[in-house]
Parts: structure tokens; C-alpha cells; sequence
């Protein structure tokens, strides 16, 4: 296995449970204390390139950035890069890594073997969305969100429905749960689904697996990353679309997560946002306390 610099975050299963703690409680803090919990101002520039589509990640780092005093270059895409003309992304990379800055931000696809690139790399690499390899910070936003409502995950069944097998969440909350210690398990159609394991327990209906959830993550399904001539079921949605009628099925205390973006009509309906039991906008605003947690931590070592 290839060495990861120190300090980058590539993947969440080197990272202990005191570690993840101490990230959300910070998080947590500083959202409770309305940004004013870091008294330090990093300077210096934060390289966040995304060299595939982002809405939420993208702004939430630059945010995050901008509270914590860094200075955000953004790349969005190849347009206006040289990409255009063909350099490579790793190119791109070390020509960036040359301009000092304090760390990268990186969301890539599966072909850029990101683990490599921050071996050979002076400055920490945070993952922002790697193929299907892991999305740590958005694991970590999500389970923040959990304990806002929870306090505790120790026990807690979390339901992942969709496309499971395309999914670099599932991938991180597979990692975090053995952390954490919370029971993760899945309702899929077989086009999706993974290898069955022991650990994961998996639901043949979505309203099987609703009974057994005290949270239900609904994925998008990535038709970007499906092979050609993989198409969704017509009745995808109502076999595994989460409707008002199947809320009913989730307990009162339960919570309705969805990364985003949303295909409306096809995962979730919805007017399911309205319920109060989803926290998908929370989970949006509590991203970029998560990022300015890591991002501090990070620069000062404590990750
Ligand atoms: N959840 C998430 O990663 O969203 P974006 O692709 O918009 O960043």
C-alpha cells in the first residue's frame, strides 16, 4: 500500500475514535458559537482543485477556507486550465504544489491514484470526493449532523438505499462505522448492490430496511460513473424512492440525510424536505464547519 503524506485526509480508517470527536465537537462548537471558536488566522493559500463537478464541497471548502483566513485558488473543471491543452491532472498538481500552498483540496476521479500523488507531495492533500474510493468529509458532516440530534451513534442503524455500489459516502461510512461504532446496512437493486458481508446487513425492501433504521441515507443514483448500457429500472422509484407514505414507516426520533444533489422523483420526493425529520439543508451548513475543523486541525497538527 502506497504511504500517504502526513496529515492528509484520504481515507478515514487510520483515524481514531478520539480523532473524529474531537473534529465534530469543534465543529459542533463553533457553529454554536457562531464561527468564533478559532482565534488564529492561517495565511497563506489553500489549492482546491475539482476536476469533476461540485456544488456543495466546492463552496463549503471555500468557505471554510475564507472563515479560517486562507486564501482559496480554485480550479473548477478543465475550461481556462491548461488541462484544455492536455496536461495531465498530476501535472497540474505538482505545478500547483510548486506555488507553496498550505494544503489541497482535491476531488478527482477513480483514474487519478490520489494516494500516490500525496506521497510524493511536501503539503497535506484533503479528499473532496475521489471516484468511489471515499468521500471522508462528507461522512464526517453527515455523522456531525447525527450527533446534533443524537448525542451518541454508538448502536445506531443507519439505512444507505440506492445506488450503494457507485457510492464513495457508502465507502466512507463503511470506514467511519467501524470507528464509531454504529451499524450501517443497505437496500439496493441488484444492478447497484455490493457483495453481501457479514458486517453490512442488508434489507430486501425498502420498507423492511425502514424498520430497522433509526437514519435513512438516500444516494443519488450516479448515472455519470454507470456503464454503458446499465439503465435505471422504470420503477426504481417505487420500489426505492423514499415517499411521505414511507416516512411513516421511519421512527419519530429518526433522521432523513441526503448528500445531494438531489434527483427529485427518482430517490426521494420532495416534499420529504418539508418532514422534520430531514436535516439535508442542516447537513449543507454544518459541511462547512466540518471542513474549517479539519482544515485547522490539520495546519496545526493535531489530526
Ligand atoms: N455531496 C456532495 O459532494 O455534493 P457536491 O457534488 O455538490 O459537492
Amino acid at each position: 500500500m502506497v504511504k500517504t503524506a502526513p496529515r492528509s485526509l484520504i481515507s478515514l480508517k487510520n483515524f481514531t475514535e478520539s480523532q473524529i470527536f474531537s473534529i465534530i465537537e469543534t465543529a459542533l462548537e463553533n457553529k454554536k458559537n457562531n464561527s468564533k471558536v478559532f482565534h488564529t488566522n492561517l495565511r497563506g493559500t489553500g489549492a482546491l482543485l475539482f476536476f469533476e463537478a461540485s456544488t456543495r464541497t466546492r463552496f463549503s471548502f471555500q468557505t471554510a477556507c475564507v472563515r479560517a483566513g486562507v486564501s482559496p485558488l480554485i480550479m473548477d473543471g478543465a475550461d481556462g486550465t491548461s488541462l484544455a491543452k492536455g496536461e495531465s491532472i498530476e501535472d497540474t498538481i505538482f505545478n500547483l504544489e510548486a506555488m507553496r500552498p498550505l494544503f489541497f483540496v482535491i476531488r478527482c476521479p477513480n483514474s487519478v491514484d490520489l494516494a500516490a500523488i500525496s506521497s510524493q507531495l511536501k503539503v497535506p492533500i484533503i479528499n473532496a470526493g475521489w471516484g468511489i474510493q471515499g468521500h471522508p468529509t462528507q461522512a464526517l458532516l453527515d455523522v456531525a449532523t447525527m450527533f446534533e440530534s443524537w448525542k451518541d451513534l454508538r448502536g445506531k442503524k443507519i439505512l444507505f438505499v440506492g445506488d450503494i455500489k457507485h457510492s464513495r459516502v457508502f465507502t466512507s461510512h463503511q470506514e467511519l462505522s467501524k470507528i464509531l461504532g454504529y451499524s450501517i446496512g443497505y437496500c439496493a437493486p441488484a444492478e447497484f448492490s455490493v457483495p453481501k458481508t457479514l458486517d453490512i446487513q442488508s434489507h430486501s425492501s425498502l420498507e423492511q430496511g425502514l424498520d430497522w433504521a433509526d437514519a435513512i441515507v438516500t444516494l443519488r443514483v450516479q448515472k455519470e460513473r454507470h456503464s454503458e448500457g446499465l439503465s435505471l429500472a422504470t420503477n426504481y422509484n417505487d420500489k426505492y424512492g423514499l415517499n411521505i407514505e414511507r416516512t411513516k414507516l421511519l421512527k419519530p426520533s429518526g433522521l432523513i440525510l441526503h448528500p445531494g444533489p438531489i434527483n427529485y422523483g427518482v430517490e426521494i420526493d420532495s416534499d420529504v424536505l418539508k418532514d422534520p425529520r430531514s436535516v439535508v439543508m442542516t447537513m449543507v451548513e454544518n459541511g462547512v464547519f466540518v471542513r474549517e475543523a479539519v482544515i485547522h486541525k490539520m495546519m496545526f497538527g493535531e489530526l
